[in-house]
């Protein structure tokens, strides 16, 4: 109790004291007023912190939202136009996909509302406001409970608030932790299930570059796409009906075709995903040292193999393109990581920090009592830890995750898996209406997972997994089916592979389509003794039983730890204004378009430009392959007023502080209109998930006159921008 006062007091004094400063920071949109306005007026914000946020008041938070699980959105228009990445609308537009109609390869433009495309299952969540609930949340608990006590006394503090607050509205409640759990907030909101596509420009445009260049400054990609939110008539959120009519926001982003200037003020207002800013040194050292260069050498062997297959054939390529993407971007961004973090010498850094922290500690008897091991208790904790995660993270990445479909794992283990809650409920003899249910996803799922697997590409990462998986882990993260099957196969893993794919029934849409349509308990035994099931249900009970336990108790020490550091961090550098890790929520972070030096003798502009699309071109490559239309647009010079002094820009960077999460935040001038579409950050920076650096962390963002330019000039859909607020 005591600490989360101090904290108080601290937020208190201090944010009367000192402000924040730009760069790095993402920062509570209900702390604005507090801690940031100052600094952002002095930086050149033209405009209040009720502006940014306000319960009283339409704001610009009622502009942005979370765009299905991981992106961010914004309105542009009073008729619930939305912007956001085109890599974040990708699967919406795969699914609209076929051979006949490649929304993929060619774009996709509703020329009138009619024409929008339905998403099924699509959701945007708008946050209606927030409230800090730390004291609540904390009544009753002590520092002399255990953790199972005090986390029980905490969960059942937050469902009190939250049936409080539902007892009064229709929206969505929920509590999130943070600052490490010192802190708790209440976040109401309200969700819209009606989103159709717009339009999207072709992948050569939305995706220009591809992976080549993810994560890299010079970018020239319009990552861009357009949904529209629907509503009932009473502008409130409800499922698909064609009854529905466009959504009337409380707040939308007038458009600026002004484009930006060095220097120029800018914020980010969005969804962060993760970051971890106040871990200690062992957590860099885990990373870098034992996780990543492992996760990235069993990525290596996927790409590689999907790559060359997609390259192969066009209908591989649809298939798997989403998915090569997913893999290869936190692959790519994992190698930059490492080498951001040793560059800027981070272990060191967090080294010598702890240094100053422990001596701070033993000086006084009462931070002695209270923290004198804590440092030694992180590092004995990560040194089991780290095992536990590598096993955890190389079960997802060789076979499948508990919470995700087929993403990362081996495709046909991890889909036999999606089998076993059909097997236990039939075993149970559960209801016809019970099973029926599940059928039904299952068909669903059936469907769309062979729609887009390829057997051949899925048998080789399948072998080379096997065979990592043998290389680099002790027998005792390896399952026993496969220890047992596998030794008779003498390290022959292309022979087991064979023999286990030719068995399955799971690569037969048609006999797992046939036993869905009225499973027997013939039926289910079929399944039982399949040899990929088989597989998968050994891999479960390797995970479930001894890996997931102890890494999640490991997890749960290390939660405590991290509570307490947070806490005695705060305390340490009382004079330091700290913003809280991300966590999914809405944060805002504020910097300015800058250039910067990549190393040395290299100096990156901030802006580039359509001349460096028709540089790149070559239809030999994929990823470069530039439309003809582009090109004639190019070489005529037709930019209408998108351009600058004759010049096209496309793309821009600043020093913004951002995550994944971000992903379609607007990017937002001093005035308040929107000016770019923050989709990336730039390959030296991308450390900054750990450890931010001004000189060297940059965001990317899509010039919004680009944008524009697609829409008008290149797709002919000049119509859209007519209900769009344009400032010239
Ligand atoms: N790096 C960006 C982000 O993390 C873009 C990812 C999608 N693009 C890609 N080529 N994989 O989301
Ligand atoms: N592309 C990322 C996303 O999907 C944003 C880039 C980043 O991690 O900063 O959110």
């Amino acid at each position: 109790m005591k600490r989360v006062t101090l904290i108080f007091t601290w937020i208190l004094i201090t944010g009367s004291l000192l402000t924040a400063r730009a760069d790095e920071g993402l920062w509570i949109p209900l702390l604005i007023e507090q801690l940031n306005i100052q600094n952002m007026q002095e930086n050149g914000f033209k405009l209040t912190a009720d502006n940014i946020y306000s319960i009283n008041n339409s704001s610009m938070k009622d502009a942005v939202m979370i765009f299905g699980g991981g992106c961010t959105a914004e309105l542009i228009s009073d008729e619930g136009l939305i912007i956001t990445n085109h890599h974040c609308g990708y699967r919406r537009i795969q699914q609209h996909s076929t051979m006949d109609h490649d929304y993929l390869t060619n774009g996709f433009w509703a020329m009138s509302g009619e024409e929008e495309l339905p998403n099924p299952g699509l959701t945007v969540t708008f946050l209606k406001w927030m409230e800090d609930v730390t004291d609540t949340v904390m009544s009753g608990v002590t520092n002399a409970m255990n953790e199972q006590r005090r986390d029980e006394m905490i969960q059942s503090n937050i469902a009190g608030i939250i049936q409080n607050t539902l007892d009064s509205t229709h929206y969505k409640v929920h509590v999130e932790p943070f600052f490490a759990g010192n802190q708790y907030f209440l976040l109401v909101e309200e969700v819209f299930r009606d989103v159709r596509l717009v339009g999207a420009p072709p992948s050569a445009i939305g995706k220009f570059g591809g992976d080549t260049d993810n994560w890299m400054w010079p970018r020239h990609t319009g990552d861009f796409s357009l949904f529209r939110i629907y509503a009932d008539s009473n502008n409130l959120p409800t499922d698909f009906s064609p009854d529905n009519v466009p959504y009337k926001p409380a707040e939308y982003f007038p458009v600026s075709l002004k484009g930006v200037q060095p220097d120029d003020f800018t914020i980010v207002f969005g969804y962060p995903g993760r970051t971890y800013e106040y871990v200690p040194s062992y957590h860099i050292k885990m990373l870098t040292e034992d996780i990543y260069p492992r996760l990235i050498a069993i990525r290596d062997q996927k790409l590689e193999i999907m790559n060359r297959d997609m390259d192969k054939d066009p209908k591989v390529r649809i298939q798997y393109s989403a998915k090569s993407a997913s893999i290869s971007n936190s692959w790519k961004r994992w190698i930059g990581e490492i080498k951001g973090l040793n560059k800027l010498h981070a272990l060191e850094k967090k080294e010598k920090f702890e240094n100053d922290f422990q001596n701070w500690v033993d000086s006084d008897p009462e931070t002695k009592a209270k923290y004198h091991n804590l440092l030694s208790d992180y590092e004995k904790l990560y040194a089991r830890y780290a095992q536990y995660r590598l096993a955890n993270d190389y079960i997802r990445e060789v076979f499948y995750r508990k919470e995700v479909f087929y993403r990362n794992g081996t495709e046909l283990v991890s889909f036999s898996g999606r089998f076993h809650k059909l097997v236990q409920m039939v075993e149970k003899g559960d209801s016809d209406e019970k099973i029926n249910e599940i059928v039904e996803d299952l068909k669903k799922t059936t469907i769309n997972f062979y729609k887009n697997y390829n057997l051949p590409t899925d048998k080789k990462i399948f072998v080379a997994m096997l065979r990592m998986l043998d290389e680099n882990m002790g027998t005792e993260f390896q399952p026993s089916f496969y220890i047992n099957l596998y030794s008779n196969y003498h390290d022959n893993y292309e022979k087991y592979a064979s023999r286990i794919y030719k068995k399955t029934l799971f690569v037969h849409q048609d006999q797992v389509l046939e036993i869905l349509s009225s499973p027997k308990k013939s039926d289910i035994n079929k399944i039982k003794n399949d040899p990929v099931y088989l597989l998968f249900e050994s891999v479960d009970d390797l995970y479930s039983s001894k890996i997931f336990p102890e890494y999640n108790r490991l997890a749960g020490d290390l939660n405590k730890f991290n509570r307490l550091y947070m806490a005695a961090q705060m305390e340490f550098q009382e004079d330091k204004i700290f913003y809280p890790d991300a966590n999914s929520t809405l944060r805002l972070s504020y910097g300015k378009v800058k250039g910067y030096k990549p190393r040395d003798a290299v100096y990156y502009k901030f802006y580039t430009t359509i001349e460096g699309i028709i540089e790149k071109d070559n239809p030999e490559i994929y990823d470069y392959n530039v439309p003809d239309k582009l090109k004639e647009l190019f070489a005529k010079n037709d930019y209408g007023r998108y351009a600058e002094n004759g010049e096209l820009h496309v793309c821009f960077i600043a020093t913004n502080h951002t995550t994944g999460g971000n992903s379609g935040s607007p990017v937002i001038n001093a005035e308040g209109h929107l000016v770019g579409v923050n989709f990336d950050r730039a390959w030296e920076g991308v450390m900054s998930d750990l450890m931010f650096n001004p000189d060297q962390c940059r965001n990317i963002s899509l010039d919004i006159r680009y944008a524009l330019f697609i829409i008008d000039k290149f797709a002919g859909a000049g119509y859209l921008l007519e209900e769009m607020e344009l400032v010239e």
